[in-house]
């Protein structure tokens, strides 16, 4: 288990989802196409925390930056991801 904030919003995250995976648990739509580290269309800024990845992505991965499909939480993690829409329920 490790604390996920995405936009200033926190959630306990599971530590065998992958990023996007605990995203989507909590019902918040984020950009994603291929979910297997090749399109980079899931890139986000990683404000804080580390990841690992389940194998290496082929998508090149910018500095700061993270794979949310394929990578996984191995501390707490901030996440800051311009187009995600959070359900009401998290953010009140
Ligand atoms: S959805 Fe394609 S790299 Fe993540």
């Amino acid at each position: 288990m490790a604390k996920m904030v995405i936009n200033g919003v926190s959630f306990t995250a599971e530590s065998s989802r992958t990023l996007l995976e605990n995203l989507e648990h909590q019902g918040i739509q984020t950009e994603y196409q291929c979910r297997d580290g090749h399109c980079g269309a899931c890139q986000c800024q990683l404000n804080s925390g580390s990841v690992q990845y389940r194998k290496a992505p082929l998508a090149y991965v910018r500095q700061g930056q993270v794979l949310t499909c394929c990578a996984i939480a191995t501390s707490d993690v901030d996440l800051t991801i311009a187009e995600a829409k959070l359900p009401l329920k998290l953010t009140g």
